[in-house]
């Protein structure tokens, strides 16, 4: 865990000693302590009265009530925002106390102005076009803007066949089994990624395979991938991580020569290109997510892109209960409900209206935060490894080997910031439900060095250029004092 009590960390009983101030000064990074007779709020005491104190010839193990501050602002619980606010514009810290006086918060300046890791942003004709499901009743499957958000993003991504489904899990699913792959049959999919994927596979009866990623890519290792193949393999599914395309070509030779179906997951990666052709487009189909904190979002929803019309067609009985297009109520197939409703597509479609430049906006997030870092010593950046197009849907660094063990102190300081910043994902073969799929033989030490070094900055694309410096800062603050503390 590397979340904490901020009371406790900014705060300490009136008989405390100078010293003890300002161990936890250091340690909470604000500048600041709160000093509490039991419970009750008596005084305050920063860096510079400290200083001013040893100056004037106290000594460290004087108690911090002889130096603290007795005067200064503190509010009542239930201030207003705007009240506090307005109070913000002169100190930098207010105790917020309750009716005997006990310290319950405090407001800063950085509290009141939190950066999320990613948001939605629905400032387009989303409303309008919701409303106009609600107006006309179309609040379902159907009505005309599944269609309409299936044409528009064909059209972005120059894929001719796409079927809109209620998640990014669904279209995994749906493609493996518009796809053929049975239960028996190995799929081979990468150890560093979100379970979706792996998850996917497992509702199918597949065998999943996992295989170690690339540190720079951090996509499918290529080596492993023709390592990991046997007579029982029938799908490889390459997830392109936090934006970065999967290497496509040596992925689809190894397909091609090896007769092996292939399903990008793309869900991190609208808007990233492998050579010319947006990713998706590669392999059998493409899977894409919605969820909120994605490029575009729907709340939650998905889209897949096949590669042949026949597949689509097939996907689309299936979504929808396995139905015949021609004779009502006649199953042609065990078939799912996985249908996206007309609300979640009228929001896809003006979403899409945006999403060239909520793309240009994350690479420029992505270059600003490039320029800040380039200068942190060990600290790998995010780029385009190959001729490739990087979306950067999360902006994702690596700490060196030697800090890794520090890289939950860095979120916990970043966080005292108000700053939210978030570890990468956690190794599949690490987690419980799948141990049983993993090969004793095989190395996964790249997704393990990976995991435990990367995190993800915030990458909404409402970012101003002064919170990128913000977060930039925090970061290099949080190293640094890594740094000296060791
Ligand atoms: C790589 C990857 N695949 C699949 C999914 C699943 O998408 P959804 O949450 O829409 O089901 C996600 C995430 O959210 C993801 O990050």
């Amino acid at each position: 865990m590397y979340k904490s009590d901020p009371i406790k960390e900014i705060s300490l009983q009136s008989n405390a000693l100078l010293s003890t101030a300002m161990k936890l000064i250091n340690q909470n990074a604000q500048g600041i302590c709160f000093v509490l007779k039991g419970k009750k709020l008596v005084g305050i005491l920063t860096d510079g009265d400290i200083r001013r104190a040893i100056l004037k010839g106290y000594r460290l193990d004087a108690i911090i009530s002889k130096v603290m501050r007795k005067n200064f602002l503190s509010m009542a619980v239930g201030s207003s925002a705007g009240d506090i606010q307005k109070q913000l514009k002169k100190v930098d810290f207010i105790p917020i106390v309750n009716e005997s006086n006990e310290l319950v918060d405090y407001a800063s300046q950085l509290r009141f102005h939190h950066i999320p890791l990613a948001k939605p942003i629905l400032d387009g004709n989303e409303l309008e076009y919701v409303t106009d499901c609600i107006n006309t009743g179309w609040i379902s499957s159907q009505g005309k803007y599944v269609n309409l958000f299936e044409e528009k993003f064909s059209e972005f991504t120059s894929s001719n066949h796409a079927c809109a489904v209620s998640n990014g899990t669904v279209a995994l699913h749906l493609a493996l089994v518009a796809l053929g792959v049975s239960p028996g049959d190995e799929v081979v999919l990468p150890n560093l990624t979100f379970a979706a994927p792996i998850n996917a596979v497992i509702y199918t009866g597949a065998i999943p395979v996992l295989i170690d990623v690339n540190k720079d890519t951090m996509a499918m290792d290529v080596d492993d991938l023709r390592r990991a193949i046997t007579n029982k393999t029938t799908a490889i599914i390459p997830v392109h991580l936090y934006g970065h395309p999967a290497p496509m070509k040596e992925i689809m030779d190894i397909a091609k020569s090896n007769d092996l179906i292939v399903i990008e997951d793309c869900a991190e990666a609208l808007g990233s290109f492998y050579e010319d052709r947006h990713v998706g487009t590669y392999g059998d189909a493409g899977t894409f997510s919605f969820f909120g904190n994605k490029t575009i979002t729907t709340g939650e929803g998905g889209m897949i892109i096949f590669k042949n019309k026949s597949t689509l067609d097939h996907a689309k009985i299936l979504r929808d209960h396995g139905m015949s297009k021609h004779k009502k109520y006649w199953h042609e197939y065990v078939g799912f409900n996985y249908r996206m409703t007309n609300m979640q597509a009228a929001i896809g479609v003006a979403q899409m209206e945006e999403v060239s430049k909520f793309i240009q906006v994350k690479q420029a997030i992505a270059r600003e935060y490039n320029k800040n870092l380039r200068n942190v010593k060990g600290v790998q950046l995010p780029g385009n490894f190959g001729n490739v197009i990087n979306s950067y849907w999360l902006y994702t660094i690596n700490l060196p080997v030697e800090l890794t063990s520090y890289r939950d102190n860095v979120l916990d300081s970043m966080l005292k910031d108000g700053i939210e910043a978030r570890p990468i994902f956690i190794p599949i073969s690490e987690m419980p439900p799948y141990k049983r799929y993993i090969n004793k033989d095989r190395d996964y030490s790249v997704s393990t060095y990976l995991s435990k070094s990367g995190i993800s900055l915030p990458s909404s694309i409402d970012l101003t250029k002064d919170d990128i410096l913000r977060v930039s800062d925090s970061f290099i603050k949080a190293i640094d004092k890594v740094n000296i503390d060791n």
